[in-house]
């Protein structure tokens, strides 16, 4: 998948696209991104609200708080289907519920987010806080650890396994598909990607629909589409959907939030003093550190800021861009746990009608993490010399983050 994320010469400028909304921006590798992932993103925010890269393709960059967040709640104009401006990937993967537009989309999502209604997300809570108790006294005595190896890449993973009734072990197997869909380091293509996540699923999606249990798989596969049960082949989308929707996006905050919180010690002074302010903190820590951007392909040409986008055009939303923008939040680049976010929408779980179904499993985790591992460990900061890095793309993640503490 190497040449779909590099692309070897700049791709042909479209007609209709003005020569001052041009610039060369590879958005799996914005400029510095590996040591700044977030400050990368935000050089954007100098420039117009819409512009054109010319890498991987060709396509444009909504690239102002409005304009992203406008985008994604325009479904009529703005469709799903393409999932990526990765080649190939939206017609392979062909996931259900993400790549389904109106009004095909309704019936599919309103059985997943069932599986993931409330009281599924209660039950979940034990089995999380006692996977990340154990995490952290493993690492404990051992006064420091690299974050990601030996937690972020863990939780999330493990916890998604055990809601849909497969073998935690898995994750071992399981993990670097994640990181293919999101990450592409051209080890493996599109198609084996999602050969070797079918190849994973079948057996486990063919017993679910023969004889359902309690597991999050068999629970939205119970709620007949418009009256008729689900066929295989879209059990096996939307099972294909939630475990790469399941796998990275996670793992990506929880190191997030770990380094700010490294970095913050009278922040985390304070929620260990207070722990009733962590649910707060933790939708604030979230906003601050959105790193998902989705794709979406124009299907009515419209006028946006000044410029005509076509029938055709991909479009690529960075959440960064409206939740870090000053012109949507005052001081966003500040984490203040007492920012009202009920009166401003941020864009990390999405927004619109393809708003993250997995949004209260990730709080939870994020929250419960929060507060055993403040609970349970001592002061923390980045170890010594430690600069931590990132890997952009499609969900924007620390490769390692180098942890601390007085053993
Ligand atoms: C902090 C963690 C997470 C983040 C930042 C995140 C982010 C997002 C975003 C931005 C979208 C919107 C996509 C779009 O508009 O095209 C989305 C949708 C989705 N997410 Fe998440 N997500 C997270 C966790 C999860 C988890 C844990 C699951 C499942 C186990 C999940 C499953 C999905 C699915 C299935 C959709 C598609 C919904 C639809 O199309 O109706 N996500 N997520």
């Amino acid at each position: 998948m190497a040449e779909t994320t590099t692309a070897p010469a700049p791709a042909p400028i479209p007609a209709h696209v003005p020569g001052e909304r041009v610039i060369d921006f590879d958005v799996f590798s914005p400029p510095g991104s590996q040591a700044d992932y977030f400050g990368a993103w935000l050089a954007l925010l100098d420039g117009p609200d819409l512009v054109w890269t010319t890498a991987n393709g060709g396509h444009w960059i909504a690239a102002g708080g409005s304009t992203v967040r406008g985008i994604w709640e325009d479904a009529a104009r703005f469709s799903n289907e393409a999932l990526a401006v990765t080649p190939g990937l939206g017609e392979v993967m062909e996931f259900i519920p993400l790549q389904q537009d109106a009004p095909e989309h309704k019936p599919f999502r309103s059985a997943v987010m069932k599986g993931f209604a409330h009281q599924h997300i209660v039950a979940t809570e034990p089995l999380v806080r006692g996977e990340t108790v154990r995490l952290i006294e493993a690492m404990r005595p051992h006064g420091h650890c690299d974050f990601m190896a030996e937690f972020a890449e863990i939780l999330p993973v493990h916890t998604f396994l055990s809601v849909i009734g497969v073998p935690p072990e898995d994750r071992v197997r399981l993990r670097p598909l994640g990181r293919q869909l999101t990450r592409p380091d051209g080890t493996m293509t599109v198609v084996e990607l999602r050969d070797a996540a079918d190849a994973y699923l079948e057996p486990y999606i063919r017993e679910r629909l023969a004889s359902p249990g309690p597991d999050l798989f068999s629970r939205i596969l119970s709620v007949p589409i418009e009256g008729r049960a689900w066929t295989f082949e879209e059990a096996q989308r939307m099972c294909r959907n939630l475990l790469f929707g399941g796998l990275d996006t996670v793992v990506a905050m929880l190191g997030n939030v770990m380094m700010h919180l490294a970095r913050h010690p009278a922040q985390q002074e304070r929620l260990r003093q207070d722990p009733g302010l962590i649910p707060d903190a933790a939708d604030e820590l979230m906003r601050r550190y959105p790193t998902v951007a989705v794709t979406r392909n124009c299907v009515e040409t419209c006028e946006i800021d000044g410029v005509t986008v076509e029938r055709g055009d991909l479009v690529y939303l960075p959440s960064v861009l409206h939740n870090l923008d000053p012109r949507s939040f005052d001081a966003p680049e500040t984490v203040d746990f007492a920012r009202k976010l009920t009166q401003v929408r941020h864009s990390t779980m999405g927004a619109g009608p393809h708003r993250c179904v997995g949004a209260a499993l990730a709080r939870m985790e994020v929250i419960v993490v929060i507060e055993e591992w403040l609970a349970r460990m001592p002061a923390f900061t980045l170890a010594e010399d430690a600069r931590p890095t990132f890997r952009a793309g499609n969900v924007g993640a620390l490769d390692q983050l180098a942890l601390a503490w007085q053993a």
